[in-house]
């Protein structure tokens, strides 16, 4: 039980990141939390966020913020902008090689403000 809370405490260590506007529908944007680049992504004109590694393993390059955001059978996507593999957004999957994902944080808005948790589990 106590461990269980505080696995809890860790995951919902939200950081505050930027406004919700500064991130244009349809696009994402790079932000450097706890050391590490994420790409945050919204998709469509809502506050709809994902939050994947910025690190593209396939180039070896931190450029998949600035990828193209799409959607396979319902479920969200990006593609790198360098080779353009596909990575679904919900799970970091690749769509294009099973064994390659990328990591995936936690997104949300609250009062206008994105924020994101970064989980010491994952
Ligand atoms: S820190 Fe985000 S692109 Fe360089």
């Amino acid at each position: 039980m106590v461990q269980a809370l505080a696995i809890r405490e860790r995951i919902t260590n939200w950081v505050d990141v930027c406004h919700l506007s500064a991130i244009k529908p349809n696009t994402g944007v790079c932000a450097l939390v706890e050391n590490q680049q994420i790409a945050i992504f919204r998709v469509g004109k809502d506050a709809d966020l994902y939050a994947i590694s910025n690190y593209d393993p396939f180039s070896k390059t931190f450029v998949l913020s600035r990828g193209i955001i799409g959607d396979r059978n319902g479920i969200p996507k990006v593609a790198s902008p360098i080779y353009k593999q596909n990575f679904n957004l919900i799970t970091g999957q690749c769509f294009d090689d099973e064994t390659v994902s990328v990591p995936t944080y936690l997104a949300r808005v609250v009062n206008d403000r994105v924020q994101v948790a970064i989980s010491d589990l994952s």
